[in-house]
């Protein structure tokens, strides 16, 4: 059992079986960068104790410095019999610093508070180039907006016509849930900030450790309060999982309008060649390959985030080695949405939208039908009566086979008299759109508020 860091009690050293289900390097030593860290820290508060010398500090801080270059050029890498990050990275130690002093390094410290803390570390430092993603993908549908600022399309609710929107309106529908999940990393770190080193295995540490200092020292805000949960307690980890899983499902959604709008039936835009793929065997072939990943990959993701709330569910306190499943889930999360994310915001940001076609479609359907109702209620109908008539009025279309506007003023006439030749002033998509100019609503002069509130909102406070 030589290197392990465990070993004293036992007369022989693991089983191979045991061995292979306990080994953790192959995800785990993406922390090591994070381990050393915590570990330059931890010397220095064992210096502040009394418990190495300045100038044992400055041998262990000169060993961790070449450790990390060396982790960094691969120079070194686990040994197939290392256990986890952890064990691994204090063998390398001892190579670097000998025994003696290599062997200080742990006391007052136990796996369990380094695992929770570098994971934290981890996160955070995901979360913030995950940010820098999502971003760019609001960016994108921003400047798709700005591109296309009084183009109305048919806007739908279950999937059918509804009524014309602008398409800018709908594309900063996606970029407001994506900022809300801006807004949830940004929160979620207030919470990721404090820092379980110190927490020792559940208990703290009986060596006048400074768990205040190694947090400052790590950046984090504060340390924790409560070493049992400190070491057991994984919300943290799981609040993150849910939001990278939020973020793939407003992906996912956005994507799912790209695939359709992308077929021949709906025609309303064009995928860039180079944001899109072709097939092996079907030569006019262009899919929208990166919007159905987003789909597919928000399903994994949620898998992420089921599957560690599942692991966490009816723990004990406090450490448990169930907990070593806490990572690949967040791991996978990430490493999905960093290769995600900019595949998202080109696909985006390349799309060419059929604005003829969308401009064309949009009063289609008899989506006007509410701005007859509205209409009548202005002039003194009231709204129950009103949606009766502008009903009438669609039946009367779809005997005809033709749109509210190309019945005739005795068409309307015989439906009701108050159905008027001026109700023809809201049977245009621009009349409609341009009528809904309250806050949030889909006018022009609206949609240009939104967006300017939507940039104030984006800027970093
Ligand atoms: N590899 C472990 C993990 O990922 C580190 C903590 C192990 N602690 C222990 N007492 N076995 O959770």
């Amino acid at each position: 059992n030589s290197g392990a860091l465990w070993g004293g009690r036992f007369a022989g050293g693991p089983s191979q079986a045991l061995a292979a289900l306990s080994k953790s390097t192959q995800f785990d030593w993406r922390l090591a960068p994070y381990d050393i860290a915590g570990s330059r820290a931890h010397a220095r508060v064992l210096n502040q104790a009394g418990l190495l010398t300045d100038e044992e500090l400055e041998g262990m801080i000169s060993a961790l410095d070449q450790l990390e270059e060396d982790v960094r050029s691969g120079a070194y890498v686990p040994a197939e019999s290392d256990e986890d990050v952890h064990g691994s990275l204090e063998k390398g130690l001892i190579e670097r610093a000998g025994a003696d002093l290599g062997g200080k390094l742990r006391a007052g410290r136990s796996r369990n508070d380094q695992i929770a803390t570098l994971g934290r570390m981890y996160l955070r430092d995901h979360a913030s180039i995950i940010a820098t993603g999502v971003v760019a993908v609001i960016d994108a549908l921003i400047a798709q907006s700005e591109k296309h600022p009084y183009a109305p399309m048919p806007g739908r609710t279950h999937l059918q016509h509804a009524q014309p929107v602008l398409l800018s309106h709908q594309l900063l529908a996606h970029a407001w849930s994506l900022s809300r999940d801006l807004d949830r990393l940004l929160d979620w770190d207030k919470r990721a900030a404090v820092s379980p080193y110190g927490s020792g295995a559940l208990a703290g540490s009986s060596l006048g450790l400074n768990p205040q200092s190694v947090a400052e020292d790590l950046g984090f805000d504060s340390a924790v309060w409560n070493s049992i949960d400190g070491t057991a307690s994984r919300d943290v980890y799981a609040e993150f999982a849910w939001i990278a899983a939020m973020i793939s499902v407003d992906l996912s959604r956005l994507s799912e309008e790209v695939i359709l709008w992308a077929t021949k039936e709906f025609s309303f835009v064009k995928l860039h060649d180079s944001f899109s793929t072709g097939s092996s065997i079907m030569p006019q072939k262009k899919n929208p390959d990166i919007a159905e990943l987003a789909r597919g990959k928000a399903g994994r993701l949620i898998g992420d985030l089921t599957g560690l709330l599942a692991t966490l569910k009816a723990l004990p306190l406090a450490y448990n080695r169930d907990l070593q499943e806490d990572k690949e889930p967040v791991f996978d999360a990430i490493d999905q949405l960093e290769v995600l994310l900019p595949a998202v915001s080109g696909m985006v940001e390349t799309l060419e939208f059929n604005t003829d076609r969308l401009a064309e479609l949009a009063p289609q359907g008899f989506a006007l039908a509410t701005d007859v109702a509205e209409w009548l209620v202005r002039q003194g109908v009231p709204f129950r009566v009103a949606h009766e008539l502008a009903g009438d009025a669609v039946r009367v279309c779809e005997e005809k086979n033709c749109e509210l506007w190309d019945l005739t003023d005795e068409d309307f006439a015989a439906i009701a008299p108050e159905l008027t030749p001026a109700v023809r002033e809201v049977l245009t998509v621009e009349g409609s759109l341009n009528s809904r100019s309250s806050q949030g609503g889909t006018a022009p002069s609206a949609v240009a508020q939104q967006l300017e509130a939507l940039k104030t909102e984006l800027k970093p406070q």
